[in-house]
């Protein structure tokens, strides 16, 4: 019989952290505010928020930030990824990103969160279910 797989972690903390760093966010533009929190599997969290910029194509997403500052901190063994967002939809992170946690997160649990306390956590593969990759290539 095949085992039961793990329990879902409890991220309400990290969620907790990622609606902290949304208020960091510099988005005069779109007035959309956006934060994440990434968990390592030795406890370490890394925060991030959206950038805007006047050309807005350079904008970069609260979930991007936070993987990059991870990246040049020398994270590697990403765990778990939160993100806030006050929307009337719950956040769901853009294609771009959806793209890059794949890359570099792999198949990682998410929290997305909305300010009013609505949640739900599911597997990066439930959110890309056919990505390309480096298998692909
Ligand atoms: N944004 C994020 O930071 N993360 C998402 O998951 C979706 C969108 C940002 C980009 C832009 O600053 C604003 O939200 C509106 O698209």
């Amino acid at each position: 019989m095949k085992a039961a797989p793990p329990a879902p972690p409890d991220l309400r903390d990290l969620t907790r952290l990622a609606r902290a760093a949304r208020k960091h966010a510099f988005a005069p533009y779109s007035k959309f505010k956006v934060g994440a929190a990434l968990l390592f599997r030795d406890g370490s969290i890394v925060t991030g928020c959206n950038i805007e910029n006047a050309t807005y194509g350079l904008t970069l997403c609260a979930e991007r930030v936070a993987i990059f500052k991870a990246m040049s901190e020398g994270e590697r063994d990403f765990a778990a990824l939160a993100v806030v967002a006050d929307s009337p939809r719950l956040p769901a992170p853009c294609g771009a990103c959806r793209q890059i946690i794949w890359e570099f997160c792999g198949d990682l649990w998410i929290r997305l969160s909305d300010l009013k306390g609505r949640s739900r956590q599911l597997r990066m593969s439930e959110l890309l279910p056919h990505p390309f990759d480096r298998r692909n290539l």
